[in-house]
């Protein structure tokens, strides 16, 4: 999949840049070729003659070296690449990529590129955390800059938390994914996630237990497929998915309006577990205990998201897909749904306690559309989200 795909790798100043060698030993393995570019404080961790024996071709260093810009100026550097990967991206160079700032020779290829960028940040865990860091990145994700990792786990200084690199192997998923022609380029879709919550007051609110694995697995799934993929999520407890665009939400009638302002879509998926009804009542002073007891709470129906998407007229998705969490009758009363809200597929699982879905890593379903109903052998989240993707990229060919 890599043959002969050109990667610029820009190798920051970071204790991980020891995986950048087996990376560039991995990628040229799957027919890339790779051009390497190492910082000044990357030169500290691995030297340019260990870099350039790996990627077999020279390294570049420096932005006034005048050899280099006779044989290629820095302009043409940067665009000579399919994709230009980071790693480590350190905390300097996403800030300094973040503001536009061109001081060395890696920053100035980053502004002057046109080529898609995948960052693999790394970097101590409070660096990580710090809000200048988080402020950078998500501009950086605005601007489009694909990301991996970090992961979490022990570090190098000592510490344990998010910033470790992420290793090898899906640093090349990454690659692969974001270098991806997938069956899915260029087609819009747009994923609801997570649970909602309802505010009773400013501290209380009602919430359910979705974490939201299913509808990221599937907004990653999608992406991987070469989608454009709008992941509307609530406050979900795992992370979004890379490579698409997060729009956070609380409410449902936040979640309709994030949804209505990502269309027109190709395909919907609403595999949020959003709740029926908000709190009429809801107070912007917090509620006080009463002499009188509990105070009453007064309750009103909030929007259906999958049914309002569905009963859209000329600029109707060509494809919306639902969920059904059941616990009996299951094909009975997903048909019924998919009838009375109008979309095109349910997917509905069983989730009695006694499956241990809900809340787990498997999912057992069955694919509900107009030509009846389809059981698919109980697999992981993941393996589900795919055979999904698989199958929205069969019908949309
Ligand atoms: O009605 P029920 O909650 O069982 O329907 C489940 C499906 O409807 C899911 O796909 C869910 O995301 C969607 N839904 C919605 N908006 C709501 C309630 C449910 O989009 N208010």
């Amino acid at each position: 999949m890599l043959a002969s795909k050109r990667i610029l790798l820009i190798i920051g100043g970071g204790i991980a840049a020891f995986k950048t060698l087996d990376l560039i030993r991995r990628l040229r393995e799957r027919g890339a070729q790779v051009t390497p570019v190492l910082t000044r404080a990357g030169a500290e961790f691995v030297t340019p003659l260990s870099v350039s024996a790996l990627a077999g071709r020279k390294v570049f260093c420096d932005l006034f070296d005048l050899t280099d810009e006779a044989e290629m100026g820095h302009i043409e550097l940067s665009r000579s690449a399919d994709l230009i990967v980071v790693a480590p991206g350190t905390a300097d160079l996403m800030a300094k990529m973040a503001v536009g700032q061109a001081d060395d020779l890696a920053s100035t290829l980053l502004l002057a590129t046109d080529t898609a960028v995948l960052v693999a940040p790394a970097m101590n865990v409070r660096m990580w955390q710090h809000a200048a860091t988080q402020r950078n990145i998500a501009m950086l994700k605005a601007d489009g800059i694909g990301f991996v990792g970090p992961n979490g786990g022990d570090m190098a200084c000592g510490e344990h938390g998010p910033g470790r690199m992420a290793e090898v192997p899906e640093v090349i998923a990454a690659i692969e994914s974001a270098l991806s022609s997938g069956p899915l380029q260029g087609r819009r879709v747009v994923v609801t996630s997570g649970p909602t919550h309802e505010p009773i007051d400013p501290v209380r609110y009602i919430a359910n237990r979705s974490s939201g694995a299913q509808g990221t697995a599937i907004a990653r799934a999608l992406a991987s497929l070469g989608a454009e993929v709008v992941f509307v999520t609530g406050p979900a407890t795992v992370p979004p998915p890379d490579g698409v665009e997060v729009v956070r939400v609380e409410t449902a009638r936040e979640m309709l309006a994030a949804v209505d302002a990502a269309l027109p879509a190709e395909v919907v998926i609403c595999a949020a577990a959003v709740a029926d009804w908000h709190v009429a009542s809801a107070t912007d002073r917090k509620m006080k205990k009463t002499e009188g007891g509990m105070p009453a709470l007064e309750f009103a129906e909030n929007p259906d998201i999958l049914a309002t998407v569905s009963s859209r007229g000329a600029d109707r998705p060509g494809l919306v897909v639902g969920f059904a969490a059941e616990t009996h009758d299951v094909v009975g009363h997903a048909t019924a749904k998919r009838a009375r809200k109008g979309c095109d597929w349910i997917l509905a699982n069983d989730v009695s306690h006694a499956t241990g879905i809900m809340g787990g890593t498997e999912n057992a379903v069955t694919l509900i559309t107009e030509d009846g109903a389809e059981t698919w052998p109980r697999m992981g989240k993941a393996d589900v989200a795919r055979q999904l993707a698989d199958r929205i990229a069969r019908v949309l060919a």
